[in-house]
């Protein structure tokens, strides 16, 4: 089995509703060195907390998260004119138990920002971990600042659930982390 049929095994093929982007699974080929100049661009890492990642730590996280099932990543693909990787998107970690994920996401071309991508790649992970992986309610948190992000997830579908004052030690000053959320409708307790 290739490595591209592993993923799509466990991880589904993706999501295209015909919108500006479509995730995919996130594939070892995916990680080269544009991959990792994203993350070294401090307009992009900015907010995040994964700055200056490798390939190969790239890689690592990669395949702890889809050995473990802990989390999996999807690549966030712009279908037009070509195919084109511009971004990802991470559902977990996953608490089996409370049936809950973190949803993460990083558009790391900036020629995208500003066009809906972030939106519409929410929307599509959110159907995804509440389709395919049957989670209850996600989670995504923000630094405090974060406006692209927060809007993107409230457009998407979510709320602002939660403001938590002082989470974070970010360019220096310490800052409060926005929490966002939304619960699937269709789940069932015990279903
Ligand atoms: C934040 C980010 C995800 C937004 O992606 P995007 O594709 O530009 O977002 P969208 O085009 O879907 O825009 C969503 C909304 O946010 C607004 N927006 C986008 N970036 C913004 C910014 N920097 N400041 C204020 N509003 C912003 C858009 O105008 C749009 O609102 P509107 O339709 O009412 O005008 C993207 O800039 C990014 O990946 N940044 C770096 C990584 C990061 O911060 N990730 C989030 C970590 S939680």
């Amino acid at each position: 089995m290739t490595p591209e049929n592993l993923f799509v095994q466990r991880l589904g093929p993706g999501l295209d509703r015909g919108g500006p982007v479509r995730l995919r699974p996130l594939l070892p080929d995916d990680l080269g060195e544009r991959y990792a100049a994203w993350f070294r661009d401090e307009q992009v890492t900015r907010f995040l907390e994964a700055r200056g990642i490798s390939a190969v730590d790239a890689l690592r996280h990669l395949m702890d998260g889809f050995l473990s099932e802990a989390w999996f990543m999807y690549a966030i693909e712009q279908p037009q004119p070509q195919p084109r990787h511009v971004g990802n998107l991470k559902i977990g970690p996953i608490n089996r138990r409370h049936a809950t994920a973190e949803i993460s996401i990083v558009i790391g071309e900036r020629d995208c920002w500003g066009r809906g991508a972030a939106t519409e790649a929410v929307r599509l992970g959110t159907a995804l971990a509440f389709g395919h992986f049957g989670l209850r309610k996600l989670y995504a948190g923000m630094v405090e600042g974060n406006e692209g992000s927060v809007r993107a997830f409230v457009k998407a579908g979510w709320r602002v659930e939660a403001q938590l004052p002082g989470a974070f030690i970010h360019e220096g000053v310490v800052k409060g982390k926005t929490v966002v959320s939304i619960d699937n409708p269709a789940f069932v307790l015990g279903g």
